[in-house]
């Protein structure tokens, strides 16, 4: 027996005395019923707060990360919340420009970007690029060689350090395809050839360990690894990245956005770095802060052996557990204090039997067809990893806020499938 552990929830979630859900003082059954299912339902407010703590914890400046879930409101938000913005490829920078993100908040990071697109952040005049590599440093130089204009850069170093999380979400070990290498001395080379160009200006040191990080002490050491290496270049600034993990399933914590903050500047103190000390979270502003809503389709139960119940979405609107085995909790958005003591395997629509979303789920007993199950903690690597698999709809995103609700991102359509298809053949 267990019930949904409360915290789980975005920080607006209540219910009513029967346990229906309400996020942002909004019915969730009801928002399902006006925008059908599966819907991303996002707590304004939520992460409104998490930006203030994160620009509170990091007083040098903040960037939110836009891989973690993007649209023209987030970016939007974040900005209006006073951070830069993260983007990583010009598809990203195209829709925070759309969202009319001035050009000198983005920091453009990725580590194989195109000419194409170095040509876009340079022409727009983007606030950083971040060096990815030593191959990236003769592409930038065509490219400002090309406009007669000047970058400021950052380099982005791999500081040989592994960061305690899944081994596909891990950046800072020597072998990454991210970076470049202080102790192979790549680093070294970098900033030398950097500063040996007039149009490069090198303003500082870039370094992303890894995400759904839990333990700060992979963020500290890295404040230490990095404070010989900044202290002797005479830069500004000191990028540490994202990385810090959230709870996603009973039992798990994680230090605060602000103990987190913390942590860094009392490494950076200590290792006696004078620099500006920035950071980028993306899943510690948006995973807590939305839920997805789905509607259950069918329920087959094979004796001895387990339940599934499937939904309407998957691992279109969800791959996390099929691509790190990532868990989630679900819950009876009806009843969402009850106890769950029925087991389900929560899948998904797609012809795929890898197609979880929740592998050991467990739901009220009276769960039934047509009822609304949720998800909690998917607002980070959820909606900006969906897909079309199957032709399955990507779902719409609903921003919720005071008893009101905004469609921010619709649902997708047939027409919209057949919006790049050409039809040409033979
Ligand atoms: N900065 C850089 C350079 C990054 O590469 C990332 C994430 C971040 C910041 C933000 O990290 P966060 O605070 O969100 O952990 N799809 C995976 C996560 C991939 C993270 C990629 N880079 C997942 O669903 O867990």
């Amino acid at each position: 027996m267990s019930v949904l552990p409360w915290q789980l929830l975005p920080d607006n979630a209540s219910t009513d005395s029967d346990g229906r859900l309400s996020v942002g003082g909004v019915d969730v059954i009801d928002l399902a019923g006006e925008y059908g299912t599966p819907l991303f339902v996002y707590d304004e407010d939520h992460i409104r707060s998490r930006c203030r703590e994160a620009v509170a914890a990091f007083p040098d400046g903040v960037a939110y990360a836009t891989k973690a879930f993007l649209c023209t409101a987030m970016a939007r938000l974040a900005v209006e919340e006073d951070m830069d913005l993260d983007v990583s490829t010009g598809g990203e920078i195209h829709v925070a420009r759309a969202a009319g993100v001035p050009a000198d908040r983005l920091i453009f990071h990725g580590n194989n970007k195109s000419i194409r697109e170095l040509a876009l952040a340079v022409e727009i005049g983007v606030g950083k690029i971040v060096i990815d590599s030593l191959t990236e440093i003769d592409k930038l130089d065509l490219v400002l060689g090309r406009s007669g204009t000047r970058a400021r850069v950052m380099l982005r170093v791999n500081p040989g350090i592994e960061a305690h999380t899944h081994e596909f979400l891990q950046t800072g070990a020597t072998d990454s395809k991210f970076g470049v290498s202080i102790v192979d001395g790549a680093a070294a080379r970098a900033i030398e050839r950097i500063l040996s160009l007039s149009s490069f200006d090198l303003v500082g040191i870039h370094a992303h360990v890894g995400s759904q990080v839990f333990d700060v002490t992979s963020f500290s050491k890295t404040v230490e690894v990095l404070a010989d290496f900044v202290g002797h270049l005479g830069v500004e600034e000191l990028s540490i990245g994202g990385g810090l993990g959230v709870p996603y399933v009973e039992g798990e914590s994680a230090p605060t956005i602000t103990e987190w903050g913390a942590a860094i500047g009392s490494a950076a103190n200590g290792a006696g770095i004078d620099q500006r000390i920035t950071a980028e979270p993306g899943r510690a502003i948006v995973a807590r802060s939305a839920v997805t809503l789905y509607t259950v389709g069918t329920i087959k139960e094979i004796p001895g052996v387990r339940t599934y119940a499937s939904v309407d979405g998957g691992m279109s609107d969800n791959p996390r557990p099929v691509l790190y085995g990532s868990g989630y909790e679900v819950f009876l958005a009806r009843s969402t204090r009850a106890e769950r003591d029925r087991e389900i395997r929560l899948v998904g629509k797609h012809c795929e039997s890898g197609d979880v979303i929740v592998w050991e789920g467990r739901v009220p007993s009276d769960l039934a067809l047509g009822d609304i199950l949720a998800t909690p903690v998917t607002g980070a690597y959820g909606h900006s990893m969906g897909s079309n698999y199957n032709m399955v709809l990507r779902p719409p995103v609903v921003f919720v806020r005071d008893g009101r609700a905004r469609l921010v991102v619709r649902r997708e359509t047939y027409d919209d499938l057949l919006a790049r298809d050409l039809g040409t053949l033979g």
